[in-house]
């Protein structure tokens, strides 16, 4: 009889070690191959790293601290043997990988740090809590080089220890690119040394607006900061996303969305001897720049020059959106500049801005980036914009951004206002939320999930132009962290899949499934996140 029992277990064990186990992916890889068995990673993790560069040894070493602080256990790196063998392997795509795992053992290929560490992603993404990892191959490569998310930290400020969690996110669904939108007409958030006003003055509201699902929308009726980084605490964020092979973008707004900058040195605005008050609403304020003033023009060149000084990165994002041009019409400077540019129409004063900022920062070694309506915007110098090779970040309309800048031969990268403005409501119900940004017209999930980025392409060889695709978070309405994410996801995964897995590859109904398995990660780590799809 016990000789029975035993048989049979036997028979259901190795049934079980047959079986092919769901691979939980997010996002989907390029080609995944399931086979039998499973891989049980051991307590004491060993991963081979023979005749690895040190830069990919170290790689390694941040993933075995990573796993083991994740399951509390030992990881070591050895030069013979090991669980995970490492191998190096020239003319793999940038970023790509390939994962084969066996009932004896794992093998990661690569050819950069950064497939490495998307290998390893998918590793920690993979493995259950009894520590085993499906068997199967995955050559995996990323669809788009840009694989973006952007926060605004001036409407509300979150503070860096906030930013890191989205990192954390963002890596773990293999983002690559954290454009952080700091400064707007609610508050400055960057120290800038030559003029100390902009985090005083400028990041301090007179007012904050609340808004609440539940308890609707009120004044606090109190000022809203000074909410500030200091250099340190953003040097920390910039190289605390390095190692998560994330670059960091940062947006100073100008010459519009330009508030509360000319709240602590009106002298650069239109009307200098006016009271300006950082914002409390939402909204598009017609007080911008005095870009016909040479000495406001100096004034952004100088807050870019210590921008500069702290991000490391090729691109320096200077906004261009939503930028009224009548404080322009009615004022002297910028009169005299039109009529020394031979133009009638003070649109063009942007579009020289432009010009004049983009090759501020290509004397620096920097490229600019811009939003579409330095491209889009009647009466907008296309020749002036396009001298100095911005990317175009299409957002509304959307389409049209990515076909004009297709147009003029400039490089653009897709986030739909439609689609990817994944602060806007979620579907209803909206329990937990905030009232968002088109509460009344929310983007449901498989909104985001089913756009096609690319489709504004009349030809496939406009692709070429496409660098990506970005969740854009704005913070108007989302008073705190927890409201944040529960807006932000699982929207942000689904840009994670567009930016990162073929077009062919995608499902929702698969996505929704791989979603609610990784449910248990995300309440793990106290992350909220909004479940009406999970129904
Ligand atoms: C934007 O939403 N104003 C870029």
């Amino acid at each position: 009889m016990r000789h029975l029992i035993l048989s049979l277990c036997l028979a259901v064990f190795t049934i079980g070690a047959k079986a092919q186990l769901a691979v939980n992916l997010t996002p989907k890889p390029k080609s995944l191959t399931v086979s039998t068995g499973k891989l049980v990673l051991p307590n004491k993790l060993t991963i081979k790293c023979k005749s690895m560069p040190d830069s990919i040894v170290n790689e390694a070493r941040l993933f075995a601290e990573q796993y083991s602080k994740e399951r509390g256990t030992k990881t070591k790196l050895a030069k013979r043997k090991g669980t995970i063998a490492l191998e190096q392997r020239s003319g793999m795509p940038a970023e790509g990988y390939r994962l084969v795992i066996t009932p004896s053992g794992a093998t990661l290929t690569a050819t950069t740090t950064a497939g490495f560490f998307y290998g390893f992603q998918s590793i920690l993404k993979m493995v259950a809590d009894d520590g085993s990892l499906p068997c199967c191959t995955i050559d995996d490569a990323p669809k788009w080089g840009y694989r973006g998310f952007m926060l605004d930290v001036s409407r509300h400020f979150f503070s860096a220890a906030e930013v890191k969690r989205f990192l954390d996110l963002m890596a773990r669904y293999k983002m690559n690119a954290f454009h952080w939108h700091l400064t707007d007409d609610q508050g400055w958030r960057i120290p800038i040394d030559k003029y100390p006003k902009l985090t005083t003055v400028g990041a301090t509201a007179p007012n904050l607006r609340m808004n609440d699902m539940v308890k609707g929308s009120w004044m606090t009726d109190k000022p809203y900061g000074p909410y500030s980084y200091t250099k340190d605490e953003i040097r920390d964020v910039i190289a605390y996303a390095k190692r998560l092979h994330i670059e960091v973008i940062p947006e100073v707004d100008m010459p519009g969305h330009f508030v509360a900058a000319l709240a602590a040195y009106p002298e650069y605005s239109c009307t200098p001897n006016e009271k300006h008050e950082v914002w409390v609403n939402g909204g598009i304020s017609e007080d911008v720049l005095n870009v016909g003033n040479p000495a406001a023009v100096q004034f952004a060149k100088d807050v870019l020059t210590e921008v500069m000084q702290l991000f490391p990165t090729k691109y320096i994002h200077i906004g261009g959106d939503e930028c009224p041009v009548k404080a322009w019409q009615d004022n002297a400077d910028c009169k005299a500049l039109m009529a020394k540019l031979g133009t009638d129409k003070p649109r063009q004063l942007q579009s020289w801005f432009i010009r004049e900022i983009g090759q501020f920062l290509i004397d620096n070694g920097r490229r600019p980036i811009l939003w579409n309506e330095s491209v889009t915007a009647g009466n907008a110098n296309l020749d002036w914009v396009k001298e100095v090779n911005p990317i175009i970040f299409s957002w509304f309309p959307a389409e049209d951004g990515c076909r004009k800048a297709a147009e003029l031969g400039l490089q653009t990268m897709m986030t739909s206002y439609s689609a990817y403005y994944i602060c806007r409501g979620q579907e209803p119900p909206m329990t937990k939320a905030t009232v968002a940004r088109g509460t009344s017209n929310p983007i449901y999930t498989k909104t985001t999930y089913n756009y096609d980025p690319t489709k504004w392409a009349a030809k496939p060889e406009q692709l070429d132009l496409m660098t990506g695709v970005q969740a854009t978070f704005w913070a108007e309405h989302v008073v705190d962290s927890c409201y944040l994410e529960w807006l932000a996801l699982p929207r942000l995964f689904a840009v994670a899949e567009a930016g990162w897995s073929p077009a062919e590859q995608k499902n929702f109904e698969d996505f929704r499934q791989r979603f609610a398995a990784d449910t248990t990660w995300l309440r793990r780590n106290n992350y909220q996140f909004c479940p009406n799809i999970l129904k």
